[in-house]
């Protein structure tokens, strides 16, 4: 049996989770009219967390920070997408240099998506609550953007699909569990202090993402509005 250490913390798969179910609501609620303030509501959310999820780049634990997967160049990231196409595992606990590329398009594509539809307009049922503070044309460029966004980050969302499938029935790696259980195999390295899985962790997490997501909620969703 491989010897496992805690990498993710509650809030990383958490929050990992809840975007799944939160983008799954956004592509099924979208074109509906009847479910609009839902689908605004979840949108503002979803940035909320993924501001969260920045922040927890840089106060989270040793394997949620940014520092332990920096935005790789394209040399190391075309040196570990080879790797994972002849099948040899990266021996780190926490994202390769190929998955980080991943995590920064996915976490940089629901923000723009979100921040879009924020800027939209109809000019009869909808204005996005960032809408009314920008140029008419900005509004009608965001209103063009905003489903070729959501359909460029199903794209994305399909890639990593596909690249967790490989990585856990051809390469054998346990990242499904991991983002489960939050417990990987260590490959000699450490857990880092505080670790994920410390009490001092999950009140940091706690903390910082209610303020994050209230304060997110309550300019956009509840002061701007729509
Ligand atoms: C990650 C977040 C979001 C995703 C994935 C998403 C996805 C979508 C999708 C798939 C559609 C249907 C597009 C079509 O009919 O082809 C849509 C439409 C729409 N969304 Fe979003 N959305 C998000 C956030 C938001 C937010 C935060 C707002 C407003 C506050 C918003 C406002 C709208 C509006 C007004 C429409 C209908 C008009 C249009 O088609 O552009 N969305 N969205
Ligand atoms: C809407 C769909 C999805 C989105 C937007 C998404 C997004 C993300 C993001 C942003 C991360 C980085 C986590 C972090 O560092 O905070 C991640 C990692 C991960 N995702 Fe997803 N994900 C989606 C669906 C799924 C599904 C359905 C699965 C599994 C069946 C999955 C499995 C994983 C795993 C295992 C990791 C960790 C990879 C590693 O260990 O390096 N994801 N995903």
């Amino acid at each position: 049996m491989q010897k496992t250490i805690p990498v993710w913390d509650i809030w990383v798969r958490l929050g990992h989770w809840l975007i799944v179910v939160g983008v799954f609501f956004q592509q099924i609620s979208g074109g509906d009219a009847e479910y609009i303030d839902a689908h605004a509501t979840v949108g503002i959310l979803l940035a909320g967390w993924v501001l969260f999820r920045i922040l927890w780049g840089i106060i989270g634990p040793k394997y949620a920070r940014f520092s332990s997967f920096p935005p790789p160049n394209p040399t190391r990231a075309s040196k570990s997408l080879k790797r994972v196409l002849v099948r040899q595992p990266e021996k780190v606990p926490g994202h390769s240099a190929i998955g980080g590329v991943a995590v920064y398009l996915l976490l940089t594509l629901i923000v723009l998506t979100a921040l879009t539809g924020m800027s939209s307009s109809d000019d009869i049922l909808f204005d996005g609550p960032l809408a009314s503070l920008l140029p008419a044309a900005t509004v009608g460029l965001a209103s063009t953007l905003h489903p070729i966004l959501s359909d460029l980050l199903l794209i994305i969302v399909g890639i990593h699909l596909i690249a967790i499938t490989w990585h856990v029935t051809v390469m054998k790696e346990p990242l499904i569990r991991g983002m489960l259980t939050g417990r990987k195999p260590a490959f000699d390295q450490e857990p880092g202090s505080p670790h994920a899985f410390s009490r001092v962790i999950f009140m940091r997490g706690l903390i910082s993402s209610l303020i994050i997501l209230g304060l997110t909620y309550g300019i956009l969703g509840i002061y701007l509005g729509w």
